[in-house]
């Protein structure tokens, strides 16, 4: 595979796909810069060898050319990040990019506007692709949290280039998943939270191949509760899940992996920050309460498999984390990874919520590795291939 290293970039031009869709607040400033700090090592590399930078990216899904989504509004915060002046240009193709691009010198990065502006991005367009491609000597894709797209610039534009690579973020994040998912050290432990059975199914199915333990927590483990025949009172299930859930239970056992559940949870009787709340066995939850967070004896049992595991993959939330009350089972699962991180185990988070948990809560330095795909890092772990991946190594 090749990446940045195999490049010599001095005197070229690097047309990078990043993934800067980052939120914005109200201030209209960058709320979290994870995904352009993400991208340094990438930008830094190909400057130092003598290079230039254009970088190209979406941000939001706009529907025309909305002022709210214009990347200049992230140029100072790439500056600041980079610790060089960034330019920017109004557009992502034709004369004023054209032009732009030609002046940028050795040393100079250029940030393009968002790509989303034209409909021919996420309509794979390919004189769309081959506009861009015009713009750089070396296609770099360091967007891995858009990979799992198969837009102009993730994609088609690299059948335009015949030296392209992926950047170090990207590389890094393959080579991390397959840490887990293709040459884990044993015992392997996934930890699948969140509040759907029904948005994990593939990743279940796929993941039952590959691990020892599996770890359910957060709102989809009511409906393995259930199931069995618990009681689960008003917590969230999927009743046209329950089947599929015995299914998956037995497919487990049949492999050979053993399947965690909560045994008590933190119950309340609303879904709410002030709700009055209780601890109950998991399959005794009366009526008129609900489960938002994992009891003291999940925790435990939880724990208990964590620290024993070398590979370890987190993937959603145990509780409402978002709400004080209920996120303590959330805490204390990542402290638990945070502490076989420490004793030498490998572990992944990644998928939306449970990296904004590991943020929230501080823990991120105690991870082996934090994503920074959310949609990409779950199709990936449904097995599939991506196509921005695919499409450097030209597949
Ligand atoms: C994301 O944050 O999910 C990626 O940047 C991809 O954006 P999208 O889901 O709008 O394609
Ligand atoms: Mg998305």
């Amino acid at each position: 595979m090749k990446t940045l290293d195999d490049y010599n970039f001095k005197h070229k031009k690097a047309l990078i796909r990043v993934d800067f869709n980052v939120p914005i607040n109200k201030e209209g400033e960058v709320d979290d810069a994870t995904r352009i700090e993400a991208a340094k090592p990438t930008i830094i590399k190909i400057l130092e060898d003598g290079g230039s930078v254009i970088l190209m990216s979406h941000m939001g899904r706009p529907k025309a050319q909305e002022a709210e989504f214009s990347l200049e509004r992230i140029k100072d915060k790439v500056s600041e990040v980079i610790g060089v002046e960034v330019k920017f240009v109004s557009d992502c193709v034709g004369e004023v990019a054209e032009t732009a691009a030609q002046n940028l010198q050795s040393g100079e990065v250029l940030l393009l506007e968002n790509l989303r502006f034209h409909e021919e991005e996420t309509n794979g367009d390919d004189e769309f692709a081959k506009q861009l491609s015009k713009l750089g000597d070396i296609y770099v894709n360091d967007a891995f949290g858009t990979a799992h797209r198969a837009h102009a610039s993730t994609t088609i534009v690299a059948k335009y280039f015949d030296d392209k690579c992926f950047g170090y973020l990207l590389q890094k994040e393959i080579e991390s998943l397959n840490k887990v998912l293709k040459s884990a050290e044993k015992p392997v432990t996934a930890i699948l939270g969140g509040a759907k059975v029904s948005s994990k199914i593939t990743v279940i199915e796929n993941i039952l191949e590959k691990v020892d333990h599996l770890i359910v927590g957060g709102g989809m483990a009511f409906t393995f509760v259930k199931a069995q025949g618990g009681n689960v009172g008003d917590s969230l299930v999927e009743d046209d899940k329950l089947e599929l859930a015995l299914e998956i239970l037995k497919s487990a056992k049949e492999k050979g992996v053993e399947i965690h559940l909560p045994v008590d949870s933190v119950i309340a009787d609303s879904f709410s920050e002030t709700a009055k709340t209780d601890v109950r066995p998991t399959k005794d939850i009366p009526e008129g309460w609900m489960g938002l967070d994992a009891g003291p004896e999940t925790i435990k049992n939880f724990s208990e498999v964590i620290l024993k595991s070398k590979t370890i993959l987190w993937n959603g939330p145990v509780g409402v984390f978002e709400m004080d009350a209920f996120s303590n089972g959330t805490i204390q699962i990542g402290k638990a990874i945070g502490e076989a991180t420490k004793n030498g185990a490998f572990s992944l988070v990644g998928g939306g919520d449970s990296v904004s948990a590991v943020k929230k809560f501080n823990l991120e330095n105690d991870m082996s590795y934090v994503s920074t795909g959310g949609g990409a890092m779950l199709e990936m772990l449904e097995g599939k291939s991506l196509p921005g991946i695919d499409a450097i190594l030209n597949k």
